[in-house]
């Protein structure tokens, strides 16, 4: 592409040190595409005839085809997908093929492609997020009035229910699809026209290709354009965000199917035998999530490293960009397809949620807002209520079955009702609030939203 200043081949070694095809490959429909659109903008500037632009055009769709159908060789000695294909088509078409790159680096190029690839999958991940939502309610709705503790500092706190639990984790995926949406919106500007860095003598028509590439608009600056990753570092940040939630939501499930917590059971088809201790079930699919997402976190920081040190505008460390991306995309793929699957399958084990969730200590702090309603201040309350903890400790007696009033005169005989954990939901009622009411009516809201 390049042997007129050159007078000696590029070394093996260089080539196999460069190459990009092994893994931007995938780039093929999205490079195919910008071709297409920067060969009808040339079209229309009068730099090709319209027999030209049909045998660019009929021969682009030809390698496309060839691709798919997994009938192209692809050349390392041909470094990347952009000169792979465009060395083939001028080998199918002959002269028309080598006016191809007129007004267009590879610059502008790779930056077009990479941003149509981040654009498709943000579309599928969207897509897939939404599934794993769906499972989630699924769940939620299926256990919606089944009261867990819930726990700050793995402690017990105070009495939740399985439903409540779920919708969280429906929620901050929720947040991840309105990163991605976003991320989406600021990376579908065309680059296309900005050449090496510097624009080209020759005008092509930057936003009918834009346009014709489904972009919103034009970069406004060719240098910013060229150097720019930014989208890049948006979407993979996203995408780590996205695998710490779930990583998250391993942990819990990773508890919960222990057999100290004893609260879930998943699927045996979601979970691995060990080759020496016959009685294990592992929740794998759990760890590996968890485990994975370290690798999106790295990919995240591999690429704002790479970028940091880089002057204006390309330097051929931004070749480096597309294997985490690839790599994180697939991934979060990956890793929402198989949890979309296990949480479907998942059961929650209900008597061993009642159980724990009848610990009366979970009340403690419903017991003190029952003070603070007798008009004792919250402060005395909390104190009050510590130290009927302490003696409930000390005596092995469960907190509902201590004497208060002989503890302190503010505990009526209608103390002992604050135990009730059907009351205690229900009095739950705040926006946000675990109330069985309102969990059900997030539920509806919720499958509405995303119907
Ligand atoms: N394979 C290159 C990449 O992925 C394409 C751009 C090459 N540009 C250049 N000036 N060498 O970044």
């Amino acid at each position: 592409m390049w042997k007129g200043r050159f007078s000696q081949d590029t070394s093996s070694l260089v080539q196999q040190f460069g190459e990009s095809i092994s893994y931007d490959w995938r780039l093929f429909p999205h490079d195919i595409a910008g071709s297409v659109a920067h060969a009808r903008a040339q079209l229309k500037a009068g730099l090709l005839t319209a027999e030209e632009f049909s045998q660019i055009e009929s021969g682009l769709m030809e390698i496309l085809g060839d691709i798919e159908a997994g009938k192209f060789e692809f050349k390392t000695s041909l470094e990347d997908i952009h000169m792979n294909i465009e060395a083939e088509l001028t080998r199918r078409i002959g002269a028309a093929g080598a006016k191809l790159h007129t007004a267009r680096s590879r610059n502008d190029q790779v930056a077009t492609d990479t941003r149509l690839y981040t654009r498709a999958e943000i579309d599928g991940l969207l897509a897939a997020i939404t599934g794993l939502q769906g499972a989630l309610l699924d769940r939620a709705e299926k256990y919606a009035a089944t009261v867990i503790p819930g726990y700050t500092h793995l402690q017990r706190g105070q009495p939740v229910t399985a439903g409540h639990h779920f919708l969280a984790y429906v929620e901050m995926l929720e947040r991840d699809k309105s990163r991605l949406a976003d991320a989406r919106k600021r990376l579908n500007i065309s680059p296309l026209g900005s050449g090496a860095l510097a624009g080209s003598t020759i005008n092509l028509d930057r936003r009918g290709i834009a346009e014709e590439l489904g972009f919103d608009g034009v970069t406004r600056n060719s240098m910013d354009a060229i150097a720019d990753r930014d989208y890049i570092a948006e979407v993979l940040f996203v995408i780590s965000l996205c695998g710490v939630h779930l990583s998250r939501l391993s942990e819990d499930l990773i508890l919960w199917c222990s057999a100290e917590f004893a609260f879930a059971a998943l699927s045996d088809a979601h979970t691995t035998g060990s080759s020496l201790m016959p009685q294990k079930k592992n929740p794998d699919v759990c760890e590996l999530t968890r485990g994975k997402t370290g690798r999106l976190v790295g990919n995240l920081m591999n690429l704002l490293v790479a970028v940091k040190g880089l002057p204006l505008t390309y330097n051929r460390d931004l070749q480096e960009d597309k294997p985490p991306l690839f790599d994180s995309v697939d991934t979060l793929r990956l890793i929402l397809a198989v949890n979309t699957e296990m949480i479907s399958a998942m059961e929650l084990r209900e008597e061993n949620c009642r159980a724990a969730a009848a610990d009366p200590m979970l009340l403690a702090t419903d017991l003190a807002d029952y003070l603070v309603k007798k008009g004792v201040p919250f402060r005395h309350a909390h104190e009050l209520v510590g130290k009927a903890v302490a003696q409930a400790i000390a005596t092995k007696t469960p907190l509902d079955q201590l004497d208060l009033a002989a503890i302190d005169p503010a505990y009526g005989p209608d103390a002992k009702d604050v135990f009730s954990l059907e009351t205690a939901l229900a009095a739950r009622t705040n926006p946000g609030a675990p109330s069985i009411a309102n969990v059900l009516g997030e539920i509806a809201r919720w499958k509405s939203a995303l119907a």
